[in-house]
């Protein structure tokens, strides 16, 4: 008999519900509405409140109480955008949020946050006015003057805004050899009023050092002529490691305030004690012995050497656990690691237990949290899978609960 692999699936989930009544998953019989959005199964997304506000303390020490600019793009690093915010707002370290899509900094309007946003990615004439009049910043690299004295001739209030110069990444930002001109401008109308000037490094050591050279000579020419740029800003997380002299008036990090290191070997120089601040966990689904032989995963990824115990659980790469988890990524349940094995599909993945069955259906699974052994750089160390992609890919739709 043929079975595809969605009737195939659809079977697997369904039959130890049927035969095992014990184990039978709690679920709303078919005619009714389900009593809950999400069932006690499906992965969720843990936010470490105390751990946040800890980062928040270790940067400012880093940086000698500069002011921070927390960057929240991409749902909050997969927090929830409105979430961090929330509860980073009322930290005086904190002097905004700068986030890449309109929506989100709409977004954190919409929730009642205050403090400074900075749009960090593109907008039309229309988009600029909808922005400035909820009181979010854009980022300018272009010459948009005119568009500014539109704005302001109808707010009656000059727009503020912040420059970003391109120092060698080669991404967004007039280049910083043709930036004063385009500053210049922007500096004598009465529309526009610069609150900061900005670069983002390439995060190649040597490189940045010369990026650092070209942007201060940059600032320096126009600060001469009595330009004022606002606060100038450059350091991400790999700077607050790596570069002390960039940290100018005010530092832009991101990943640094979630707890996790941005490169591995930043996490043993004693900087920083950053802790992790998010988590993504999930429940056990199915515990089963494969005999020697048995395989498991598409393609047969795995084949079982011995009669061996594995445990299915109910989040794959859909809700944000990287294919790469099958390389090497352990899973914590009931205070043990085990491996992930055969590979990781859109909604699940299999870990191997061990010869003794030592986890049960409904066991809360850890694929990463903040306990050693299992943060996101051990992750990341043990199957390849950046930080920046285990937090930022997030599904959106998993449910977050703040702790
Ligand atoms: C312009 C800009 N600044 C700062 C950051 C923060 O970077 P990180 O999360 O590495 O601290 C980012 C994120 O990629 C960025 O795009």
């Amino acid at each position: 008999m043929t079975v595809s692999r969605r009737s195939f699936l659809g079977a697997g989930i369904a039959l130890p519900a049927l035969l095992d009544p014990a184990s039978a998953f709690p679920s709303a019989p078919p005619s009714e509405p389900a009593a809950s959005q999400d069932s006690s199964f499906d992965p969720w997304v843990e936010i470490h409140r105390e751990n946040l506000h800890h980062n928040v303390g270790e940067i400012s020490r880093r940086v000698g109480s500069r002011p921070i600019l927390a960057v929240i793009k991409n749902n909050g690093y997969g927090m929830g955008v409105s979430n961090v915010a929330q509860l980073l707002e009322a930290r005086p370290e904190i002097a905004g949020f700068a986030v890449v899509k309109l929506h989100e900094a709409m977004s954190l309007r919409d929730a009642g946050i205050r403090k400074p946003i900075l749009l960090l990615g593109p907008f039309d004439e229309k988009n600029l006015e909808d922005a400035v009049a909820r009181g979010i910043m854009p980022m300018v690299y272009t010459p948009l003057g005119p568009a500014m004295d539109k704005i302001a001739t109808k707010t009656q209030k000059p727009v503020p805004l912040h420059i970003c110069v391109d120092t060698g990444i080669g991404r967004v930002g007039v280049p910083y050899f043709q930036a004063a001109p385009l500053i210049r401008d922007l500096a004598v109308r009465k529309s526009v009023q610069i609150q900061g000037t900005m670069m983002t490094f390439t995060e190649d050591v040597e490189f940045d050092k010369e990026q650092i050279r070209r942007f201060q000579e940059t600032c320096a020419a126009l600060e001469k002529d009595d330009v004022a740029l606002g606060k100038k800003h450059a350091a991400s997380s790999f700077s607050l490691f790596q570069h002390p002299e960039a940290f100018f008036d005010m530092v832009r990090p991101g990943m640094a305030i979630y707890g996790a290191y941005s490169e591995n070997e930043f996490r043993h120089t004693g900087t920083m004690d950053l802790r992790p601040a998010v988590s993504l966990k999930a429940r056990v689904i199915y515990v089963k012995r494969l005999r020697k032989g048995d395989s498991a995963g598409y393609n047969r990824a795995y084949m079982a050497r011995d009669d061996v115990w594995v445990a299915t659980l109910p989040v794959g790469h859909a809700d944000g656990w990287p294919r790469v988890a099958a390389k090497g990524a352990r899973v914590r349940i009931n205070g043990a690691l085990y491996p992930v094995i055969a590979s990781v599909s859109a909604s699940h993945c299999i870990v191997e237990i061990g010869k003794e069955q030592r986890v049960s259906i409904g066991d809360v699974a850890t694929c990463f949290d903040w306990q050693d052994g299992s943060r996101p750089e051990d992750v990341s160390e043990a199957c390849g899978a950046s930080v920046y992609d285990l937090t930022m890919h997030l599904n959106p739709l998993l449910p977050r609960r703040v702790l």
